[in-house]
């Protein structure tokens, strides 16, 4: 099957499309006038964001499913790639299973891409791979210090698929995410998990459950001594896939082959800044009690964002006021959503 640039986003697969980011990347495709088709095994993805969507359950390493999405969809011009598993500490509990879960399964699905005629992959990289400079800040040619088995699937799958590129039609762009926040405007989709463990999730649950809020780490090297992020809408996030879907292969022209670009909005912002924006936004008092780093917390770092800017013609557009207000009210639908009671 051959595509043109013309047909690249006429039809998109979105492998972990049934997720958290994946579900949003396909709303805001639709909106767009994308068709999208999703491909999810369901381990962590919900079947109730999937809904009057073209969803082939099952697993991106299985052969035989990837050649039936594309024997029925030929005109799929490119995938994004948002399967994989993401929880750092069960990356350290068991590495085998996320090596395996995220770069065996992330090969064997490239050749399948690949013999199906599919060369235009975009992968959910992460900027967890990083180590900032001292300002706190990043870009793409930062060097890379990942902390973690899963960041270190990440930087191991990007080498991987740049090698593939480098000696086949594959051509790959990796897209870095900061700290993904908020849900689809519309609420059609958000975070699945009752007890998110990033700080905006566990600023919600302080609330809703009525203790004071943690700050874990205040002697970090920031404004403030808190930790420091780069919190991105998740619509943001999306919209940064529809501006990379139509300047894809401008990207590729000069004879790249793989390249990244980090995805953030440049503002970095302390967890006592998010703190005082969620009181902010509630009109509510939280209480917040300082606390030791936990295991593993690193001081974080937010992005330089001209490379998004200029090559995908894309800067975040929402606040972080935003975020929250579109976190609060997901929260408010979630269990309602996924069929579940309100204790999660
Ligand atoms: N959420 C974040 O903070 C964050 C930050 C940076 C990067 N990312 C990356 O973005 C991507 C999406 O993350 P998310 O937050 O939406 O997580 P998620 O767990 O909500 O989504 C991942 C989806 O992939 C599916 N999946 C996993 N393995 C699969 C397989 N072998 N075959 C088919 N489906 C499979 C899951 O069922 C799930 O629906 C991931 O690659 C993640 O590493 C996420």
């Amino acid at each position: 099957m051959r595509t043109t640039e013309r047909d690249i986003a006429v039809k998109v697969l979105i492998a972990g499309g049934a997720g958290f980011i994946g579900s949003t990347i396909a709303s805001a495709c639709l909106d767009a006038g994308i068709a999208p088709v999703l491909l999810d095994n369901l381990t962590t993805g919900r079947r109730e964001f999937t809904t009057g969507r073209t969803f082939y359950e099952g697993d991106i390493a299985d052969g035989a499913l990837v050649d039936r999405v594309f024997a029925e969809h030929p005109d799929i011009g490119a995938v994004i790639h948002c399967a994989a598993l993401i929880v750092v500490p069960d990356s350290v509990a068991d590495p085998l299973g996320y090596y395996r879960a995220n770069v065996a399964k992330s090969l064997d699905f490239v050749g399948h891409l690949l013999r199906n005629g599919c060369h235009r992959l975009v992968f959910s990289s992460s900027a967890s791979i990083y180590r900032a400079g001292d300002d706190l800040t990043v870009d793409e040619d930062s060097p890379l210090a990942p902390v973690s088995p899963y960041a270190r699937t990440k930087v191991v799958c990007e080498g991987m698929f740049a090698d593939i590129a480098a000696g086949t039609r594959l051509r790959v762009l990796s897209l870095r995410y900061f700290n993904p926040v908020g849900a689809d405007p519309r609420l059609r989709t958000g975070l699945q998990l009752p007890r998110p463990s990033h700080a905006l999730g566990q600023l919600i649950l302080a609330d809703q459950d009525g203790v004071p809020f943690r700050i874990t780490g205040t002697d970090y090297p920031t404004r403030d001594g808190s930790g420091i992020r780069d919190y991105i809408h998740v619509w943001d996030l999306a919209t940064a896939h529809l501006a990379a879907l139509r300047s894809f292969d401008g990207l590729f022209r000069d004879g790249t082959t793989a390249t990244a670009i980090n995805l953030g909005t440049g503002r970095g912002t302390t967890v006592r800044e998010l703190l005082a924006a969620y009181r902010e936004v509630t009109g509510r008092p939280i209480g917040a009690v300082e606390a030791p780093r936990r295991p593993g917390d690193v001081v974080g770092a937010y992005t330089r964002t001209d490379r998004a800017h200029q090559l995908l013609g894309w800067r975040a557009e929402f606040s972080l006021t935003d975020g929250i207000g579109h976190a609060l009210d997901w929260a408010a639908v979630r269990a309602r959503t996924l069929g579940e009671d309100d204790r999660g």
